[in-house]
């Protein structure tokens, strides 16, 4: 499938939806270039910095966090509809253990600008290089969102990628999970 440059906004409401429901995923490669896949369901894009930028939320405890400390770079990738499970096994299971992207058939390729591939079988793809990071602050935070997103203190580190790449599957519209989905949006605090 021949993937088309999209305009950083384009195909948004497919991204936020899949955030919203099953997550996406985020995709960075250790030193030695082997890639790691992580749901993820908090991100936001904007324009900061006269850039385009997408920003996302890892946790100390993830593996992603120790490969991605080691980055310039990250792709986030939606997955089409039907591949749900995947995004529940990257969202549950460590890298530290297992090759998750073997275990969900997901074939890591190169990206068009950036070192971390992006996956070919996800139908929406952002090639981000980091420009920025910093923690969340606890005494920062309103107390209700401390209360239950961070009941353990794994304050999550914020990532600014500047979106350098941004394409799509021609089909992604229609490949997208979408609206008329029935399942509920989980419980987010353990994101
Ligand atoms: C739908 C969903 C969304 C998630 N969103 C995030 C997130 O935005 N940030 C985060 O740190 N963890 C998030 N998680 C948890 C990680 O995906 C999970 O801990 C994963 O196993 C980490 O993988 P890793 O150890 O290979 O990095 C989410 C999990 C799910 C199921």
């Amino acid at each position: 499938m021949v993937k088309e440059e999209i305009h950083l906004t384009e195909l948004w409401p497919e991204t936020l939806h899949a955030l919203e429901h099953e997550g996406a995923l985020l995709v960075t490669a250790g030193r030695d270039g082997k890639p790691n896949a992580m749901t993820i369901g908090w991100g936001a894009i904007g324009r900061i910095w006269g850039r385009s930028i997408f920003l996302v939320l890892v946790r100390p405890s993830r593996y992603t966090y120790a490969l991605i400390e080691d980055a310039d770079d990250f792709t986030v990738n939606v997955l089409p509809r039907g591949r749900e499970e995947n995004a529940k096994l990257c969202g549950t299971r460590s890298g530290r253990e297992m090759d998750k992207l073997a275990a969900c058939g997901l074939t890591p390729v190169a990206a068009r600008v950036v070192r971390s591939p992006i996956l070919e079988e996800c139908i929406i793809h952002y090639e981000c290089r980091i420009v920025m990071k910093n923690d969340v602050i606890s005494d920062a935070l309103a107390p209700e969102v401390r209360k239950t997103c961070y009941p353990r203190g794994d304050f999550h580190r914020i990532y600014y990628g500047e979106v350098v790449a941004a394409y799509a599957d021609a089909n992604a519209r229609e490949r997208a999970t979408g609206p008329d989905r029935t399942q509920d949006a989980p419980d987010q605090s353990e994101y």
